[in-house]
Order: C-alpha cells, then sequence, then structure tokens
C-alpha cells in the first residue's frame, strides 16, 4: 500500500516494471479507462522510477473527472485519449502505439501481461504462508474478488506450489462464473509453462466461485455491498470501495452465514485496493439509498 493509495496492482507492477527495466525500456505505456486503478498505480509507479508515463484513455468523455484519472495526471503522465472503444480494440490500439514509440527511437513497455503480473500473487501466497505460520494460525479460506483472474491464478498457484490446504472463495464481481474459470484456467496454465511448475492436483479443485454479489453487474453498488462499506468502517476503520471491494467483503459475510467458512477455521480476505474511487462519482450515498434491484 505505499504507492498512491495503494492496491492490488503494486504486485503486479513489481513484476511488470522488473521486466521494463531489465530490457532498458525508457518509456511505460498502460491503456484503461478513467476509472482504472492500474492506471493509477503504474503513474504512481514511474513517478518514483523516473520514468516516462504514456496513457491511453478509453471510455466515454463523462468519466474524465474520475478520481483515479485526476491522480493518474497529477502524477505527471503524459496523456492520448483512445475514444470509446471496447477492450479488444483498446489492446489493438496501444500494440500500435508501442510499435510507433518504437520507430520513432523509444523503448517502450506495455505494462498488463496477466501472466508475468500474476507472479506477484504467487510471491504474495507464499509470503502469506509465512506471515500466518508466525501468527500461529492454520489457515484454511482465501476471500478475493473475482474480475480478471491475475491475483486469483496467482495466489492459487501459490498454494499450489506450497501444497497448502486454502480453499479459495471468489466473490465475482464482473463476469460470469464460467468466463471467469476460463480466464483464470488461461493464465495458470501460461504461468506453470513460466514457472515449470507441474501441479499434483486440479488447481481448480479447491476454488468456488460466488456469484451472488455481483448483482446488476460491475461498478453497480448493491444493497449489500453498501452495507458492507458501513459495518467495516464502524467496525474496523476500513474502506471499501463499491467497484471490487466491498462486494467481496460482503461475500466473505454471506459464506460466513452460509457455513461455507466455518466459524473455527482461520480465513484471509485480500483488500485489493481501488480507494480513490469512494471519492467518485456516482458512489456516494447509504444503503438505503440503493434500489432493491439495485
Ligand atoms: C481494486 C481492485 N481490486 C480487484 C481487482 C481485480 O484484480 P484482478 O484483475 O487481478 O482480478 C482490480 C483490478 O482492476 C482492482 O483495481
Amino acid at each position: 500500500m505505499p504507492l498512491a493509495f495503494g492496491g492490488n496492482k503494486v504486485r503486479n507492477l513489481e513484476f511488470w516494471l522488473g521486466q521494463a527495466l531489465e530490457r532498458d525500456c525508457d518509456l511505460l505505456v498502460i491503456a484503461g479507462a478513467a476509472a482504472s486503478n492500474q492506471v493509477r498505480l503504474t503513474a504512481a509507479a514511474a513517478a518514483r522510477l523516473g520514468l516516462e508515463c504514456l496513457v491511453l484513455y478509453a471510455g466515454p468523455d463523462s468519466s474524465l473527472t474520475h478520481s483515479n484519472r485526476l491522480l493518474t495526471e497529477m502524477m505527471g503522465a503524459r496523456i492520448q485519449s483512445l475514444g470509446n472503444v471496447d477492450e479488444a480494440d483498446r489492446e489493438k490500439l496501444a500494440r500500435q502505439v508501442v510499435a510507433d514509440q518504437a520507430a520513432v527511437g523509444r523503448r517502450p513497455y506495455l505494462v498488463g501481461d496477466p501472466v508475468v503480473g500474476a507472479l506477484g500473487y504467487v510471491r504474495a501466497a507464499q509470503e502469506l504462508h509465512e506471515q500466518a505460520g508466525a501468527a500461529g494460525l492454520d489457515l484454511r479460506h482465501i476471500i478475493l474478488p473475482g474480475s480478471m483472474g491475475i491475483t486469483e491464478a496467482g495466489m492459487i498457484l501459490g498454494a499450489a506450489m506450497l501444497d497448502l490446504p486454502w480453499a479459495f472463495h471468489l466473490i465475482s464481481v464482473e463476469y460470469e462464473a464460467a468466463d471467469l474459470e476460463v480466464r483464470i484456467k488461461t493464465i495458470l496454465a501460461s504461468l506453470c509453462r513460466l514457472t515449470e511448475f507441474s501441479p499434483m492436483h486440479d488447481m481448480l479443485g479447491r476454488v468456488r466461485i460466488h456469484m451472488d454479489q455481483l448483482g446488476a453487474g460491475y461498478g453497480r453498488p448493491t444493497k449489500a455491498s453498501m452495507q458492507a462499506s458501513y459495518l467495516f468502517a464502524q467496525l474496523e476503520a476500513l474502506v471499501l470501495e463499491q467497484t471490487y471491494v466491498a462486494k467481496t467483503f460482503s461475500g466473505l459475510l454471506s459464506c460466513v452465514a452460509r457455513g461455507d467458512i466455518p466459524g473455527d477455521e482461520a480465513a484471509c480476505i485480500v483488500h485489493t485496493g481501488g480507494t480513490p474511487a469512494i471519492f467518485g462519482p456516482g458512489v456516494a450515498g447509504s444503503p438505503e439509498s440503493v434500489s432493491p434491484t439495485g
């Protein structure tokens, strides 16, 4: 969390920027939406390292005021707009910009490879295991947001490498379960090739995907997620934004209520950051302000 409000991308960036520095790159290129935490933290890491950062924003102009974008600009990133393109076109355009920059003599690095980024969470699983051991905890359950699969695949592989008895509870905040599973499997297969690791068991055998917190979809708060953010703020002074973290904490509560996580088994929930979003538009209000269908 030491970098510009922090978040899970810091551990990904450790490996992305490691690769960029190893290749002697002088320009970081990153594409994303104005609300992107990954973009904000890339701009932050670039500022710390004294590297130039070129941000390619995609999406409607109405999102220009998002707090993550303000922070990205404040940290000195150069901004270019791609217009309102979808994820596939955004990636294509980003590769084109990288090729154009290389053609004029720059040494650009495109930030975001999911497999390289996931290595940060392989190590996180190992660190968590050591910390749990030092605290005398027999950790059994890990709760994470289910999203692009990078954090999830990294931790699942890290646990498999150490043969840990961890059950993973992925609280989907973005995709249908089958889609999320394919994303995780794809990253895991590449991670196994990269690390030359052959799992002894099906690594998804101990993974459960929970769909009960998604509500009306990605980035749409639910009554339960709003309640979770108020509850954890009041009990633990924890700040939970609505897109990823509040839904994940709400998922923890419902896993405990259903008995998926028994009260006498140690569990760890990973707070993945995203904090500036609580200052962004469209998130003010109380649990009562969310419509029953929200
Ligand atoms: C705050 C926050 N939590 C969770 C995630 C999801 O992480 P992953 O893409 O590794 O699934 C993101 C990704 O953007 C994020 O910004």
